[in-house]
């Protein structure tokens, strides 16, 4: 099954003092998905935002908002992550003791359920919960900072994932040092939706740089 090639800029990487300004300006340059990644300084050595800079933003744009939640334990925040406009909600497997569980809630809320892994987690703790799966992002950086660098072994675990989804509705996301150098690799590999933050909103034209990676992406023969 191929599935649609889509752009989610992070907006980690964006002029928080605009934020509203920017999340527009991505929209009208061609962003697929709006990636915003929350934060809680113990999940992740860091923090960002929460509920209520989503609801700030939600109403700039019609674009899904995929939100990863980098946060444990996660499943107390579900509802308000859903209120606050969420369209995609992805939670670590690692962020409560039941992931089963926050699958099923993500669901029970009305929305797309993902489940995200660290470098280190291995792709087997997605196989008793793949029913309950609408997206995997597979980690291509260890969680808690935009601009690191791509950890080049995360494409054998991209290419393991597809494997292991294949026939089914479910989207592969890769996310972490994404440039237009390295997304015809992660699309190579079997990702179809790629998070880049530094790289978009680092540039001075953001449409040129969302059509660049697009370029490199699609032009990989999959
Ligand atoms: C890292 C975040 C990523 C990150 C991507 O914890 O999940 O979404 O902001 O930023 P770049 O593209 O700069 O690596
Ligand atoms: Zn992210």
């Amino acid at each position: 099954m191929t599935r649609p090639l889509l752009i989610a800029p992070s907006i980690l990487a964006a002029d928080f003092a605009r934020l509203g300004e920017e999340v527009r300006a991505i929209d009208e340059a061609g962003a697929d998905w709006i990636h915003i990644d929350v934060m809680d300084g113990h999940f992740v050595p860091n923090i960002s935002f929460g509920t209520p800079v989503m609801e700030g933003i939600r109403g700039v744009t019609k674009k899904p908002f995929d939100v990863h939640l980098m946060i444990a334990p996660v499943d107390r925040y579900l509802e308000a992550f859903a209120k606050a406009g969420a369209d995609i909600i992805t939670v670590h497997a690692e962020a409560g003791p039941h992931l089963d569980r926050s699958l099923q809630a993500i669901r029970a809320l009305g929305k797309r359920a993902g489940v995200s892994l660290n470098p280190a987690t291995p792709v087997s703790v997605l196989k008793h919960v793949l029913d309950r799966l609408d997206l995997i992002l597979v980690m291509s950086v260890n969680p808690g900072f935009g601009g690191q660098s791509f950890i080049p072994a995360m494409l054998g675990k991209i290419s393991e994932v597809r494997e292991m989804v294949r026939g089914r509705n479910i989207d592969i996301e890769v996310d972490g040092g994404i440039t237009r150098a390295n997304a015809g690799d992660a699309v190579r590999a079997g990702a179809n939706v790629l998070v880049a933050g530094s790289a978009i909103f680092k540039a001075k034209d953001y449409a040129a740089e969302i059509r660049a990676i697009r370029t490199a992406a699609v032009s990989v023969d999959v």
